[in-house]
């Protein structure tokens, strides 16, 4: 894997953690070999209101088993590695989005255990492990509605107990927010991320 040092072009901070912007040379490097198909070729907004939320929230603790559905490069999962060390899997359909997860990872020198599956996939033996569960911007099909809805319900049957949703306001994330509404103890908030700059969206946490 391609080293990086710091400071220097094209990586970033935010909430204590390095990224990459895709012009870096580790990026434009990894981009010869692999291409993720499903949006998992950057970093997503989404991500920070994660991390800002968690930070308020306080829900991040020291060995603390936490999931990230759909993670893409895994900026999320990587600050809940740097944070607090919590043991984190960051779970992805599209296996060429890991390289890009491990080069963050590794610049950050932190661990993030890496699962590839289909949300629909994940079993309530994948989840059973898992205190809190999340996702940033996982939401941007109709069809991911339901699946997640279902994927919920698997997790909470697991005995997850909380489960965090990110998304910049797409209409199949508001309709999961009714959804669950009026199924779970639910909170929709309004939020947004100071780091790396303002970026506005939502929280949806659902509690067992
Ligand atoms: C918009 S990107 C968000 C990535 C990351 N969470 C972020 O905020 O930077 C959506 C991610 O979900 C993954 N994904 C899409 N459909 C999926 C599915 N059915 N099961 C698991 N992962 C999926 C994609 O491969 C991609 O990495």
């Amino acid at each position: 894997m391609p080293q990086v040092t710091e400071p220097e072009e094209y990586l970033f901070q935010a909430y204590g953690i390095f990224l990459l912007e895709n012009k870096h040379p580790v990026i434009k490097e990894l981009n010869h070999s692999f291409s993720p198909s499903v949006h998992g070729h950057k970093t997503w907004n989404s991500s920070f209101l994660i991390m800002d939320y968690f930070l308020h929230k306080h829900l991040l603790s020291p060995n603390k088993t936490v999931m990230e559905l759909g993670c893409g490069w895994g900026p999320a999962s990587i600050f809940c590695a740097e944070n607090v060390d919590c043991k984190v899997t960051g779970v992805d359909l599209d296996n060429e989005v890991f390289p890009y997860l491990e080069a963050q990872a590794d610049i950050n020198k932190v661990k993030v255990s890496t699962l590839q599956k289909s949300f629909e996939k994940l079993t309530q033996k994948d989840l059973a492990s898992q205190e809190l569960i999340f996702g940033a911007d996982i939401c941007f099909w109709e069809q991911f509605t339901d699946i997640h809805f279902k994927l919920i319900k698997r997790a909470f049957k697991a005995g997850v107990k909380d489960i965090v949703f990110a998304d910049p306001g797409r209409q199949p994330f508001y309709d999961l927010v009714e959804l669950c509404e009026k199924h779970f103890n639910t909170e929709f908030l309004e939020w947004y991320s100071t780091e790396p700059k303002k970026f506005e969206g939502y929280i949806l946490h659902v509690r067992n």
